[in-house]
C-alpha cells in the first residue's frame, strides 16, 4: 500500500514544467547570410541516433484556429546539417515571406523553443553507395545543408580519395554558407584529429553563380556538360567505375543531373539496393 502524503508548497514548485511544445528543442545559435537565407543550431534529443546526410521534420506550432482555439504543429523535412557526431543539431534554411513555416522560423533567437521529430530518414548516405575512389557532392542553394553534415563525417573521407562539392546559387552572398563551412574544416582541431591531419586536402571546392558576377559563373550542369568543370577541376570526366554521386537542389536541378549522371553510365541506388549515385530534394516551403 503506498501511503499517501499531502504535497507540500515546495513539493508543488519541484514538478518539472511540461515542455510547451511536443518533442521540443531549445535553440542555442542564429545566424543569417542573406534576406533569403539563415543557419540555426539547437539542441540534440538524447536518444536521436541518425546518418549524416538524413533529414528529420522540424517546425514550429501553428497559429491558433479561430474556432476552437487549438493549434496544430507545422513541420517541414529539413536535412540535417550537423554530423551524426555532433552534440547539437544544425539546419540550414531558406526564409519564404509567405512560406507557413519559414515566415516564422526566420525570426527564431537563442532560448526559444523548435519541434524536431526525433524519426530520422533519407537517401543521401553512404550506406546506398557502393564502394568508389571520388565522391561528388551536387549542390543548389539550400541543398548543400546534407554536404555539410557528410563533409563533417570521418566515413566520407575513409571511403574516397577525392570529394568533389559543387554548389550553384543564385548570388555570391548565397555561397558564404557553404564557402565559411569547407573553411573551417581547415582549421578545425578535433576533425583533423578525428579524420586525421589535412583531411580537408581531399576536398575540390567549385562554387558557381548564375545571377550575380563571380569567379565562375554559370549553372553546374551546363558547365560539366560542356567540360569546362572538369577542366577547372583537374579531373577527369565521370566514370561509373569511379565515381559515386548525391544531389540535392531544386527539383529541376535534380532532374537534369540525374539524367546526366545516367547517361555517363551511374545507376540510382538506396538503402535498400546500393549503387552508384543517390538523389534528394532540397526543403523549399
Ligand atoms: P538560375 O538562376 O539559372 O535559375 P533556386 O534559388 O531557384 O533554388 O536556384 C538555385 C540555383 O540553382 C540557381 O543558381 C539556379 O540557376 C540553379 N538552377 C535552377 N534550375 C537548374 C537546373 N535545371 N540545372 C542547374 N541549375 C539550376
Amino acid at each position: 500500500m503506498t501511503e499517501q502524503k499531502p504535497v507540500t508548497e515546495a513539493q508543488a514548485t519541484a514538478v518539472p514544467k511540461t515542455p510547451a511544445l511536443p518533442d521540443a528543442q531549445t535553440v542555442t545559435e542564429v545566424q543569417h547570410y542573406t534576406d533569403r537565407l539563415f543557419r540555426f543550431r539547437c539542441t540534440r534529443p538524447a536518444s536521436l541516433r541518425f546518418r549524416s546526410g538524413e533529414f528529420v521534420m522540424i517546425g514550429l506550432m501553428g497559429d491558433p484556429d479561430p474556432k476552437t482555439g487549438k493549434q496544430k504543429p507545422l513541420l517541414r523535412a529539413y536535412s540535417i546539417a550537423s554530423p551524426s557526431w555532433d552534440e547539437e543539431m544544425e539546419f540550414y534554411s531558406i526564409k519564404v515571406e509567405d512560406g507557413p513555416l519559414t515566415s516564422k522560423l526566420q525570426h527564431i533567437k537563442p532560448g526559444d523553443e523548435i519541434i524536431l521529430r526525433p524519426k530520422p530518414v533519407g537517401t543521401l548516405v553512404h550506406d546506398a553507395l557502393i564502394p568508389g575512389k571520388r565522391i561528388w557532392f551536387f549542390a543548389t542553394g539550400t541543398g548543400f545543408a546534407p554536404f555539410a553534415s557528410l563533409l563533417r563525417e570521418p566515413q566520407t573521407y575513409e571511403d574516397y580519395d577525392e570529394v568533389i562539392i559543387t554548389h550553384t546559387c543564385r548570388t555570391v552572398g548565397e555561397l558564404t554558407y557553404g564557402r565559411e563551412l569547407i573553411e573551417a574544416l581547415k582549421e578545425d582541431e578535433l576533425l583533423n584529429e578525428l579524420i586525421g591531419e589535412g583531411f580537408w586536402k581531399k576536398i575540390k571546392y567549385y562554387p558557381t553563380t548564375t545571377r550575380e558576377d563571380s569567379p565562375k559563373m554559370g549553372r553546374i550542369t551546363d558547365l560539366i556538360n560542356s567540360g569546362e568543370a572538369y577542366k577547372d577541376l583537374g579531373v577527369e570526366p565521370l566514370n561509373p567505375e569511379f565515381d559515386r554521386a548525391m544531389i540535392c537542389g531544386n527539383l529541376a536541378f535534380n532532374l537534369e543531373l540525374k539524367d546526366m549522371l545516367e547517361a555517363a553510365g551511374l545507376e540510382e541506388g538506396a538503402n535498400s539496393k546500393p549503387a552508384q549515385y543517390v538523389v534528394e530534394k532540397a526543403f523549399l516551403d
